[in-house]
């Protein structure tokens, strides 16, 4: 039996319901659920018939009734809260792109998040750093400073609270870098989050994803957009010094580099307050060039200067205009006819 499609079931006078980008316009979904992915199982020095499967990532998915084809991968550094609301508790970008019915896959790459369960010794050291946080999401130019028109409910403590107390553990360091992007490139790979990935990262999470379209072996990755991504991937035919921690430049074979001009797009987005001379600023122009040199498609995106928007944060798509951002974002995806409907009908 065929079954009848959910908007048959809506009142059709509603604009509303029918504007793909409208906040009322329903979520329906078919599915919803999650795995774990890639990571190893190792044995006991003391007795090698006992086990641990370890080092896996964790991906959760939500499948739209009728979903566009490509996949869009939410990729945090910090935790998987700031994909889902904007800092005042409203819609995020996991509510906005279901209901413009994209599948939504929310990602913890190993040892983060759901995916904890470490193959090594892990330690938590409480670090006191909620001050730390306020400068490096750039919510002003140090604690307790707003830049003055941050896209922030400066004034709702209970809002600044759940911000900083959203964070994981992580670890930005080298080896977590191939560790993430090892187990995100067999995800890749498997086609269990679709044949068409755009994956949208934050912070650490856009090095990781690079890394990742550096080492997967398909054509499943279509496009990355990184927000205010720390630490950027580069050939090793150029002159560039590999960092030592965790934040790059990462120098990988000409040959996996050039995986990078093969997507569809890639976008290299900035929030506000943001100078030209700042490295990561630098490194990613620096970035987009080469890829582009190597006939593929990336750009630098300046929120404020370039697209007008300011007082944009460290994690712009929770801000207060997340609504504007995530505008900006449905042009990249139309432009470049990544925002197909699966059965490649146009939506009423
Ligand atoms: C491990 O399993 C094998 C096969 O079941 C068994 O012969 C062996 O005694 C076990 N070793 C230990 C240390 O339990
Ligand atoms: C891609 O292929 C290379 C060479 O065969 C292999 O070493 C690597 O593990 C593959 N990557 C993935 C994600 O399977
Ligand atoms: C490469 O970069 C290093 C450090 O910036 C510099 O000392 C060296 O002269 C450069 N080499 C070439 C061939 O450009
Ligand atoms: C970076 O640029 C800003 C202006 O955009 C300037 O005030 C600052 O001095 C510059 N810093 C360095 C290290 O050049």
């Amino acid at each position: 039996m065929k079954l009848a499609r959910p908007i048959a079931l809506l009142p059709l006078t509603s604009l509303a319901l029918t504007d793909v980008n409208s906040p009322t316009r329903p979520i329906t979904l078919s599915k919803t659920g999650g795995f774990q992915i890639g990571g190893k199982t190792i044995s006991s020095p003391l007795n090698t018939n006992q086990t641990l499967s370890c080092d896996h990532g964790y991906m959760e998915y939500f499948i739209p009734w009728r979903p566009r084809r490509t996949s869009v991968v939410m990729w945090h550094s910090s935790s998987t809260q700031v994909w889902q609301n904007r800092w005042n508790g409203g819609e995020g970008y996991k509510d906005m792109f279901l209901r413009r019915d994209y599948p939504v896959y929310l990602w913890d790459g190993p040892r983060v998040g759901r995916a904890n369960w470490a193959c090594e010794t892990t330690t938590y050291v409480p670090s006191h750093q909620d001050q730390a946080n306020f400068g490096a999401w750039n919510f002003g130019p140090r604690w307790p400073v707003w830049w003055d028109d941050v896209q922030f409910p400066t004034r709702d403590e209970a809002a600044w609270k759940h911000a900083t107390s959203a964070r994981y553990v992580e670890y930005d360091t080298k080896a977590n870098v191939e560790l993430q992007s090892d187990a995100a490139a067999i995800a890749a790979d498997s086609g269990k989050i679709g044949t068409d990935i755009v994956y949208l990262t934050n912070s650490a999470g856009g090095l990781r994803a690079m890394m990742t379209a550096t080492k997967a072996n398909g054509t499943n990755i279509k496009g990355i957009v990184t927000y205010e991504s720390i630490g950027y991937v580069f050939p090793d035919n150029v002159n560039i010094t590999a960092g030592r921690g965790g934040f790059g430049p990462f120098i990988v074979p000409l040959e996996r580099f050039k995986k990078l001009a093969k997507l569809t797009a890639i976008q290299f987005v900035w929030g506000d307050h943001r100078s030209e001379n700042f490295t990561s600023v630098i490194e990613s122009r620096l970035a987009a060039k080469l890829i582009n040199q190597y006939g593929g498609n990336a750009q630098v995106l300046k929120l404020s200067e370039d697209a007008g928007l300011k007082g944009s944060t460290h994690i712009p798509f929770a801000d207060m205009d997340n609504a504007k951002v995530a505008a900006l974002l449905d042009d990249l995806l139309e432009d470049n006819a990544l925002d197909e409907y699966k059965d490649g009908e146009a939506w009423i």
